[in-house]
């Protein structure tokens, strides 16, 4: 099993201190959104790296969609920037429309599980990243820029947990460095969370399912 964890991601609801600016009150989004109120943000702490909902957007879609997941051996979560931990079933369908998408994360902000009434498909709790990943079983694996350089294939163990950051800059919020067994760079350059995920993926898939399909 791979166990997937976009951590620190940048996915919270618009702070109060600026919720009366007018580019936040002409939007009709409840989370903090760069591209659509990238003014008003400049009043908040860290805004540069803040309000990225598309990246947990583009991190579920791959991850759901991948054979890995088909074959039920992933499992996601995303960890936020102010420690809640959205559980993800795996045979949730992500939504392809970004506004949708949205959408239904404001609804997990304001109920913690969606769909509210039925078996819920996500559910958020209150938690830091480390109290989750003393949860997951499998070697862990930090993946950073900061990292030794190794080939992913080498890298794969059948249990393993896969963190990686979900923030376009900067580094991590968390103290994560000291809940990993290694940290691990995979190209000289940073790259997007997206294609590490997918490289993580594509790693364990040619080793551990492959040759079974
Ligand atoms: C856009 S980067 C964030 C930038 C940040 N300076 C960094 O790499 O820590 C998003 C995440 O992708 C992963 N990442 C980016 N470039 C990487 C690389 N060359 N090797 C391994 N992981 C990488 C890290 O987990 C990182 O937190």
């Amino acid at each position: 099993m791979m166990h997937l964890v976009l951590a620190d991601a940048e996915l919270e609801l618009i702070p109060a201190k600026i919720r009366k600016h007018p580019a936040v009150r002409k939007s009709k989004s409840m989370l903090l959104d760069a591209s659509l109120h990238h003014t008003a943000m400049r009043g908040l702490e860290n805004w540069q790296r803040r309000g990225r909902p598309d990246i947990v957007h583009v991190f579920l879609l791959i991850a759901h969609d991948s054979i890995l997941n088909k074959e039920g051996m992933l499992r996601t979560y995303v960890h936020t920037r102010n420690d809640e931990v959205i559980y993800i079933k795996p045979e949730t369908r992500i939504i392809k429309n970004y506004n949708r998408f949205k959408g239904l994360m404001e609804q997990l902000f304001q109920h913690r599980r969606v769909p509210p009434d039925n078996e819920p498909l996500m559910e958020m709790k209150n938690e830091k990243l480390e109290k989750l990943l003393k949860k997951l079983d499998g070697k862990k694996i930090l993946f950073s820029e900061k990292g030794k350089k190794v080939k992913l294939d080498e890298m794969m163990e059948e249990e393993i947990v896969c963190i990686i950051g979900g923030f376009p800059h900067g580094d991590f919020l968390s103290p994560v460095d000291e809940m990993v067994d290694e940290i691990v760079k995979i190209y000289d350059a940073p790259l997007p969370a997206w294609t590490v995920e997918m490289e993580a993926i594509v790693a364990y898939e040619n080793k551990f399912i492959v040759s079974r399909l």
